[in-house]
């Protein structure tokens, strides 16, 4: 056997906003390889995680407890992020104003970093499962100019802004620093229902990977991205018929099924650890052989 040993690596984790997230599960897979966990969450859904990670109700029990079938998912610290700010100075009056997010006190990317920082003194892994789009339904030929710049801003150039904030922290890592982003078809071919500039943002996330493994890697950072197959989250539900789409990529797949997100959380686990040493700006298809397919 290969084992995957993270033992005490400090892993960031953004984008956990239930216990169906990707991220949830591949926080899970981090802690059983041996990883410390900080969640940066959307400040709205700071309180949720939290009474999920706290909750008794059998099934949030359940949903906590790691693959290895010894303890639970338990994060060192779940702290606000709003990954559309890079510092309070980008914030609007609207969102400053807004008690959901001002009670977190500095709930941007920079805010995140100052209190991440002076805890834990440095980041090896950081993973960007994160994407909005208030327009997902909307066609690309309908999607307004707003809609499109803020899908981007917060599906795709957080990586990059995320990445900058903590490479004071992920540089020149004793055995290098990782970071993992999510993806989908979607930014490579037309998928019908995956508008409101969600798929240029995959595109785009894509690509910006590729480049800061190209501006990282002097540093011992690698970045790499798994496109995964459809799975019915939070974000996903919101696109339309998620249920159809599950179906319709089982059916025509090489490997006839749908993805678990065990298994997303699993192909993370593996970029983000010694066995992927030298792969960097790789986009990995977690996704039964989906994108292989002509028809
Ligand atoms: N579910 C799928 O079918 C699928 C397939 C391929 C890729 N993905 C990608 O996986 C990633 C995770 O999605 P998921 O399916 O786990 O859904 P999810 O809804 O559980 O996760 C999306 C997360 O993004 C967060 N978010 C949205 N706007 C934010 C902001 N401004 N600041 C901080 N956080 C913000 C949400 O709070 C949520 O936690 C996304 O990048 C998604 O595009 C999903």
């Amino acid at each position: 056997m290969i084992p995957i040993d993270l033992a005490g690596k400090v892993a960031l984790v953004t984008g956990v906003g239930d216990n169906q997230s990707f991220a949830w599960f591949i926080s899970k897979a981090l802690q059983v390889a041996g990883a410390r966990l900080v969640f940066a969450s959307h400040p709205r859904m700071v309180n949720i995680v939290g009474n999920l990670l706290d909750s008794n109700k059998p099934d949030d029990v359940a949903a906590r407890k790691l693959p290895s079938g010894n303890g639970e998912l338990k994060p060192e610290m779940v702290v606000a992020c709003d990954v559309s700010f890079d510092s309070m100075d980008d914030v609007d009056e609207k969102t400053k104003g807004d008690r959901r997010w001002n009670k977190h006190g500095d709930f941007t990317i920079k805010g995140m970093i100052d209190q991440v920082g002076p805890k834990f003194g440095g980041i090896d892994i950081l993973i960007h499962s994160v994407a909005f789009s208030m327009e997902i339904k909307n066609k690309a030929v309908d999607t307004s100019r707003k809609g499109y710049l803020q899908a981007l801003s917060i599906s795709a150039y957080s990586l990059t802004a995320l990445a900058r904030a903590c490479l004071p922290l992920m540089e020149n890592r004793p055995d290098g620093a990782s970071v993992v982003g999510l993806s989908y078809i979607g930014g490579d071919r037309v998928v019908p229902h995956y508008g409101g500039g969600m798929s240029t943002a995959k595109a785009a996330l894509q690509i910006d990977a590729k480049q800061l493994a190209s501006n990282l890697g002097p540093k011992g950072i690698r970045v790499n991205i798994i496109s995964a197959g459809p799975y019915a989250s939070r974000a996903a539900s919101a696109i339309g018929d998620i249920d159809q789409m599950i179906s319709y990529a089982a059916q025509r797949s090489p490997l006839p099924r749908g993805i678990t997100p065990e298994e997303v959380a699993n192909a993370t686990v593996f970029l983000c650890s010694p066995l992927a040493s030298a792969i960097t700006g790789h986009v990995l298809y977690v996704d039964c052989g989906y994108n292989v397919m002509g028809v």
